[in-house]
C-alpha cells in the first residue's frame, strides 16, 4: 500500500425529509445565497423546501442559472451579487454544475486578483473561500463531498478544474427521492460518471491496498446491480439511496487511499465537453475501453483482478478474460445510452486542435506512469 493522507469535513446527512435538518448546520445569522440551476429545482419542489426551512432564521438571496458545464461569465455574475449583498454563506442546490459553480464563487468572492487564474494557476495561491454546503439532486460527480471542481469559459471553450481543501462543502444533504423528476439522460450519465470515477482510482497496477481494491468493486458491483432499477423504475427508493451513497463514495478519496491513479479518461473527456458540448460522462465512455485496449499490457494485473471480481469472469486465457471484461464494461455503457464513437454523436473531431488544447492546459504525460503523451493521446482520440 502507498502512503497516504485522507482528509474529508463534509458531513453527509442521509435520507428522505433531510432537508429540514439544514438550519442546524447553518451558521447562526448566516446571509445565504441559494444557488441553483434551472428549473429541475422549482419543478421538483425542492427549492421551495430549502426557501421554507429558511425562512423563518435566516436573511437569504437566491440566484439561479448556472448551466450545465458552469460558466465562468454566468459565476462572475453571482459574485457580484454575493459581494453586494455581503453574503457569507453559499447553499448549492442542485447536480455537480450547480455545487462546482458554487465552489468557484466561494474562491472568486474571497480573490484579490483576476479569478481565472484560480483556474490557470497563474495568480496568487487561493487562502480564503466563503463556507458553502450542498443539497445534491442528482449522484454522478461526488462534487458533493470533495473539494474539486470544474469550469467552463465560454468565450475561449475551454473547461478547467481546480482543487481546493477549502472548498469542501460543510454539509450535504442527500435526500434521494430529490432524484425522482430526473430525466433518464441525467439517470445515466450520473451512472457511467461514478463508474468512471471509481475505476480512474483503481484501474492501474496492485498496490495490496485489499480496502480501496474491496471498496471499489463494491461501488462497481453496486452500480451494475441497481442500473436497471435507476434507469426503469421511477420513484424506487431502495435504488435510488444506493445510486446516490454509491456516487458519493466514487469521488470523495476514500477510493484513492493507498492506490496510484490515472484520470487520462477525465482529463481527455473535458476537452471533448469544451469544444463540442458533449456530456461529460458520454465523453468518459468514448474514452475508457480505448485506453484499457491500449494499455492492456501496463495494466493486465488489475484487469484480470477486475474481470474475476467484478464480471465474475473465470475462464479462458488472460487476453480472453480481460478482452472479454473490456467487452462487457462497453455493452453496460451501451445499455446506458451510451455511444461508442464520436460520429455516432454527429461530431466531426479536430484531432490536430484537441491535441493542441491537451498542450494548452498541461496534459502531457497522463496516467499512473506518466507515459500518456500527446501521442498517446492521439492514438486514443483517433479511435474514438
Ligand atoms: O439546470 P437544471 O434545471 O437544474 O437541470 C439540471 C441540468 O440540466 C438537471 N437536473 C439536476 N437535478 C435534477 C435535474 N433534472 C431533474 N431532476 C433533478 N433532480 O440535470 C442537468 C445536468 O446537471 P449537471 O449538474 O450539469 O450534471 P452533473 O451532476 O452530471 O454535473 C456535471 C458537471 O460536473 C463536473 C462535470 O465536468 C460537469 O461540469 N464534474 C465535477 C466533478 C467534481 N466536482 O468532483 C467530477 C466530475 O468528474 C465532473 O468532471
Ligand atoms: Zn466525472
Amino acid at each position: 500500500m502507498q502512503n497516504f493522507q485522507f482528509y474529508n469535513p463534509t458531513r453527509i446527512i442521509f435520507g428522505q425529509d433531510t432537508i429540514k435538518e439544514l438550519p442546524k448546520y447553518l451558521p447562526k445569522k448566516a446571509r445565504v445565497l441559494v444557488l441553483y440551476g434551472g428549473k429541475s429545482v422549482i419543478n421538483n419542489g425542492t427549492l421551495e423546501e430549502v426557501k421554507a426551512v429558511l425562512s423563518t432564521d435566516f436573511y437569504y438571496q437566491e440566484f439561479q442559472g448556472i448551466e450545465p458545464n458552469p460558466h465562468f461569465e454566468t459565476l462572475m455574475r453571482a459574485v457580484e451579487v454575493v459581494k453586494k449583498n455581503k453574503i457569507d454563506f453559499l447553499l448549492a442546490v442542485g447536480g455537480g454544475s450547480v455545487i462546482d459553480g458554487t465552489k468557484f464563487i466561494a474562491q472568486a468572492a474571497l480573490y484579490r486578483d483576476d479569478p481565472w487564474k484560480i483556474l490557470t494557476q497563474t495568480g496568487p495561491a487561493v487562502t480564503a473561500a466563503l463556507p458553502l454546503g450542498t443539497v445534491l439532486t442528482l449522484p454522478a460527480t461526488g462534487s458533493e463531498m470533495n473539494c474539486r471542481g470544474v469550469i467552463t469559459r465560454a468565450e475561449t471553450q475551454e473547461k478547467l478544474s481546480f482543487r481546493n481543501e477549502l472548498i469542501f462543502p460543510q454539509f450535504s444533504v442527500l435526500d434521494p427521492t430529490k432524484t425522482y423528476s430526473l430525466p433518464q439522460r441525467q439517470l445515466e450519465n450520473g451512472l457511467v460518471d461514478s463508474f468512471v470515477h471509481t475505476i480512474e482510482q483503481y484501474l492501474t497496477y496492485p498496490t495490496d491496498a485489499k480496502i480501496p481494491d474491496y471498496f471499489a468493486e463494491g461501488v462497481l458491483k453496486t452500480l451494475i446491480e441497481i442500473a436497471p432499477d435507476v434507469i426503469n423504475k421511477k420513484d424506487d427508493y431502495s435504488s435510488r439511496a444506493n445510486f446516490m451513497w454509491a456516487a458519493t463514495i466514487a469521488l470523495n478519496g476514500i477510493l484513492a487511499t493507498g492506490v496510484p491513479e490515472d484520470w487520462t479518461t477525465h482529463r481527455i473527456g473535458h476537452e471533448l465537453t469544451a469544444l463540442y458540448g458533449l456530456d461529460h460522462a458520454r465523453t468518459l465512455a468514448l474514452i475508457l475501453p480505448v485506453l484499457w485496449t491500449l494499455k492492456k499490457d501496463e495494466k493486465i494485473a488489475k484487469l484480470l483482478q477486475y474481470a474475476e471480481r467484478v464480471w465474475n469472469i473465470t475462464t479462458g486465457s488472460d487476453d480472453e478474460k480481460v478482452n472479454l471484461a473490456i467487452t462487457k464494461t462497453e455493452q453496460f455503457f451501451q445499455s446506458l445510452g451510451m455511444k461508442m464513437k464520436l460520429s455516432d454523436y454527429g461530431i466531426k473531431k479536430d484531432l490536430d486542435l484537441l491535441i493542441e488544447r491537451l498542450e494548452l492546459h498541461g496534459q502531457t504525460a497522463l496516467g499512473e506512469h506518466q507515459n500518456i503523451t500527446l501521442d498517446v493521446s492521439r492514438k486514443i482520440l483517433s479511435a474514438i
